[in-house]
């Protein structure tokens, strides 16, 4: 591996303090990452405290294994937090105090031009977090048809130009690299929007290669099955689409968002806000570590009866 850059944990102090509130608790951070907030949360627990820390990329997990050195309250478990329960020994589910997960990619996934994440970079279409056997950037862009490539662009890049951008990536194929895609995508959108739309299109192929909304809706469901009633679940988020999965969930315990209730008017959430407000990095904070801009702090608390 090369070096790992340098990943600046974002809203470090916000995430402990809604996080720990049991040192000697047990606790899961569900993105490891270069391991910035593992890091703080074993410096906040207790000799009995616990924490398993999951990625899905090995060099987020050596990275972070050197960072933290030997620790006998630590465990890394390399694998998709979308399987989440399995990953996780079978005694502790309904054990856990507390939940993290911080999406999306690392700066070191950004900034390593192999690995294919950025437009900035030129490297080969690659952009999988983990598993290399499943479907790369290569294949959604040479491979995919109209429709397909269309809809990744729009629904999960939220780019309006889909159809100009899908039929341009379509007339270029073979494309090989990112600064390839990245001369097609400048060829045909609009001059002024011109990074927003390349980091829109960028975003789009990522979330279907790493099927990013899909696991997280999983992963949300199956924190049910291992929080203790009161666990908490801290959540940040870096785009809309996954801001509003979240939301809706914390709400309802579902991806609608629509509350069921009892007989007498009672809502049965599984789970409760614990902020009423979205926590977002102070100023100072975004103009230390800019990659913080858009990120959105969500907590919830697992209800006595919640669970599944
Ligand atoms: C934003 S970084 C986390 C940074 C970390 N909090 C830190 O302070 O260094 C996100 C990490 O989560 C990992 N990740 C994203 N989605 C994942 C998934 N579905 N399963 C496992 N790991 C995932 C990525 O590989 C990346 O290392």
């Amino acid at each position: 591996m090369t070096t790992y850059h340098e990943h600046i944990p974002v809203m470090l102090n916000e995430c402990m303090e809604y996080l720990i509130t049991d040192e000697d608790g047990i606790y899961i951070d569900g993105t490891l990452g270069g391991g910035g907030h593992s890091k703080k949360i074993l410096s906040l627990l207790g000799e009995s405290g616990r924490l398993y820390a999951v990625d899905q990329d090995d060099e987020a997990i050596a990275a972070a294994t050197k960072r933290i050195g030997n620790d006998s309250r630590f465990t890394t478990l390399k694998g998709n937090f979308g399987y989440l329960a399995t990953l996780l020994p079978p005694q502790i589910h309904g054990q856990v105090t507390g939940i993290l997960l911080d999406l999306g990619v690392s700066t070191h996934q950004i900034k390593e031009a192999e690995r294919g994440f950025s437009f900035q970079e030129d490297g080969p279409l690659d952009m999988r977090m983990g598993n290399l056997t499943g479907v790369s950037a290569y294949q959604v862009v040479n491979n995919y048809e109209y429709e397909a490539l269309r809809d990744v662009i729009f629904h999960y890049g939220e780019e309006r130009a889909s159809r100009q951008i899908a039929k341009a990536i379509i007339e270029s194929r073979p494309i090989e690299t990112t600064g390839e895609l990245r001369k097609v995508i400048s060829e045909v959108v609009n001059k002024k929007f011109e990074i927003k739309s390349l980091a829109r299109v960028f975003q789009g192929i990522r979330i279907e290669v790493n099927r990013e909304l899909e696991m997280l809706k999983n992963v949300l469901e199956q924190s049910l099955e291992v929080l203790k009633p009161g666990g908490r679940l801290v959540v940040m988020s870096y785009h809309s689409l996954e801001d509003r999965i979240v939301k809706r969930f914390f709400k309802a315990g579902n991806f609608d968002g629509k509350q069921e209730k009892d007989f007498y008017g009672n809502v049965l959430s599984p789970l409760q806000p614990v902020t009423r407000q979205i926590i977002t990095p102070s100023d100072e904070e975004i103009s230390v570590n800019p990659a913080s801009r858009s990120a959105k702090l969500r907590v919830a608390e697992k209800t006595e009866g919640g669970g599944s």
